[in-house]
């Protein structure tokens, strides 16, 4: 397998709509405490945004789209919403599978999945070798996982592979866990919080950040337009200047 290209080692290609958007859904709790819901309420209606937000992708060309779903360190929390995420998860993998496998969408799960029950990592075993030729969408939801723990994985994989070697880019990047889509050219995080809360540290380096307080279950197809629109305004410059991108888009005729 070919690794996609690297942001440091050259310039990768840009158009119009993120070839791969990677999005925190934050907010849950908040948007379920406004309406005196308890905080599961919010997770089940975050469920629904994922729908919604797929789709749109879908509609847009997006042709990766990476969900933070579960950080490994959101084994913090109380251990009643915990087991709740853990049920939503697997229904959601039971009802939604077949759906994502009729659109042509390609499903990844990232993460250290040897904490999760044995049923959950069966599902997630099927359900990626069910959709691994589909090509129109390839949807990962990271779960249990970590930007750290991905590259030291990562790290601990070329040391296995080749002792002693030196780990370059390159192989370090053959063992992450998104080694089969383009680094991010867009990350979303909604819910207000300016932070990347240990997601994709390696895949991040030159990705375009956006930050919206809409809070995740209220995330719809207007708010990403939004999130694109606010992409397509900046100038990836990818350690180069102005005048140097200036130079190399095609100039205006003149007459
Ligand atoms: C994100 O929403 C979902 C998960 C982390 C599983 P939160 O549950 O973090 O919602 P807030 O941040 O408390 O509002
Ligand atoms: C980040 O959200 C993780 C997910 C959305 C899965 P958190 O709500 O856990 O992040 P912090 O704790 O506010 O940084
Ligand atoms: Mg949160």
């Amino acid at each position: 397998m070919t690794t996609p290209e690297s942001s440091t080692q050259a310039i990768p290609e840009t158009g119009n709509v993120p070839r791969h958007l990677a999005i925190i859904m934050d907010g849950n709790g908040r948007w379920a405490k406004k309406r005196f819901l308890p905080r599961v309420a919010g997770h089940r209606r975050g469920v629904e945004a994922v729908r919604g937000v797929v789709k749109a992708c879908m509609a847009r060309g997006v042709g990766a789209l990476t969900l933070f779903a579960f950080s490994s360190e959101n084994w913090r929390r109380p251990k009643e919403e915990v087991t709740f995420l853990m049920q939503l998860f697997l229904k959601a993998l039971e009802q939604e599978v077949e759906k994502l496998h009729g659109n042509g969408i390609r499903f990844r799960v990232i993460g250290d999945l040897s904490a999760f029950e044995p049923v959950i990592v069966e599902h997630i075993r099927r359900a990626e070798a069910l959709t691994a030729a589909n090509d129109r969408l390839v949807l990962t939801v990271a779960a249990n996982y970590g930007g750290r723990w991905d590259i030291l994985q990562a790290a601990n994989r070329c040391r296995e592979e080749s002792p002693g070697a030196e780990i370059t880019e390159e192989r370090l990047s053959r063992h992450l866990c998104l080694n089969y889509a383009t680094e991010p050219d867009l990350f979303i995080r909604t819910g207000g919080e300016e932070r990347i809360s240990n997601f994709l540290l390696w895949h991040l380096a030159y990705t375009e950040l956006y930050f919206t307080p809409v809070l995740w279950p209220d995330f719809d197809e207007g708010a990403l337009d939004e999130a694109i629109a606010s992409y397509r305004s900046r100038e990836r410059r990818f350690g180069r200047t102005s005048e140097q991108l200036a130079a190399t888009l095609p100039q205006p005729r003149a007459g």
